[in-house]
């Protein structure tokens, strides 16, 4: 059965980049010439996803705008004869993609919502039994050649039955503190393995591996039925990791695929990592990159 349904978490506060996400939800910052929700859905389509439904909330009505159809912009640019290239490609509809949204609720008496796991238990009836990829809405996965991530995700999920699949990423041993790591099955290939477990942040000096989780998914619908038993954290969030790791207590054959050479994930969660994803996609940028290096070059020369 081919996998057409995603659902993109975008609920969050994004407090580590305010002031800017106190009005403008972060999933919505631009990154080279598209907003990082638009990167991420269009890496969704690529890999075959048809049905999007975005996890927001009251403070994120700016992505349900910017994706909506918009068609009297669109007549504009077309009678004004713009780049029709440029026109069609947010003709989603037309494209054969719908997008469906939803609110994260945060439970009177608390402050944020309750995390990831909360956020992908409210898509349980856009899911309706199917499985499903979950991406990230804060998160782009800059490719490389060949298939995409998701695309080897999805391939790898179905070839073996899976009930989860993880992307990971190779992170250096002194930042495994800030991830949730990934322990292979033994004598698994890394790129595409088997795991027996999911450490939340483990110490540098004790942890079984340097795979991170990275912010995509492939599920079958059983995680619903995990999320629903998840002791909720100390902070009273639903991690989402703790699903997964119940998956696998219970017998549950839990993957990861590896981000590979030439593939990066850009998780955008704070300045430092907005300023560089920015310069990376602007430089990359097949018109006004090169006159971009030049003026960095002046800059810094
Ligand atoms: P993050 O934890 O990186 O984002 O979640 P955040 O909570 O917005 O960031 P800070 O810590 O306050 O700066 C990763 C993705 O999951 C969504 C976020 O919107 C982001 O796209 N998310 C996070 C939810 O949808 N619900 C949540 O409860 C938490």
């Amino acid at each position: 059965m081919q996998i057409t349904k995603a659902v993109v978490p975008v609920a969050g506060l994004g407090t580590r980049l305010l002031p800017t996400t106190k009005a403008i939800p972060k999933e919505m910052l631009p990154v080279g010439r598209l907003p990082i929700i638009q990167h991420v859905v269009e890496e969704l389509i690529s890999a075959g996803i048809r049905h999007i439904l975005f996890v927001s909330n009251r403070a994120k009505a700016a992505i349900e705008n910017h994706l909506d159809d918009y068609s009297e912009l669109m007549l504009h640019l077309e009678l004004g004869r713009h780049e029709m290239q440029q026109v069609s490609r947010f003709d989603y509809r037309g494209r054969g993609v719908d997008f469906y949204f939803t609110r994260q609720q945060v439970p009177v008496g608390e402050t944020k919502p309750l995390g990831t796991g909360d956020a992908v238990a409210a898509a349980a009836s856009f899911v309706n039994n199917e499985p499903f990829v979950v991406a990230y809405g804060d998160s782009i996965i800059g490719h490389g050649e060949g298939p995409s991530l998701l695309q080897r995700m999805l391939a790898s999920h179905e070839g073996h039955s899976a009930a989860c699949t993880i992307a990971v990423q190779e992170v250096p041993q002194e930042r495994v503190h800030q991830y949730g790591i990934v322990v292979p099955a033994e004598g698994e290939p890394e790129g595409d393995c088997r795991i027996v477990d999911l450490l939340e942040k483990p110490a540098p000096n004790q942890t079984p591996s340097r795979l991170a989780s990275s912010a995509r998914y492939v599920f079958g619908p059983e995680v619903f039925t995990e999320l629903r038993s998840v002791t909720p954290s100390p902070s009273g969030e639903i991690y989402l990791t703790d699903a997964i790791v119940r998956l696998i207590e219970h017998g549950r054959m839990v993957r990861a695929v590896k981000l590979q050479a030439g593939e990066q994930r850009y998780d955008i969660g704070n300045h430092r990592a907005y300023f560089r994803t920015f310069v990376d996609f602007a430089l990359a940028d097949p018109e006004l990159g090169p006159d971009l290096a030049a003026y960095l070059k002046l800059k810094l020369a």
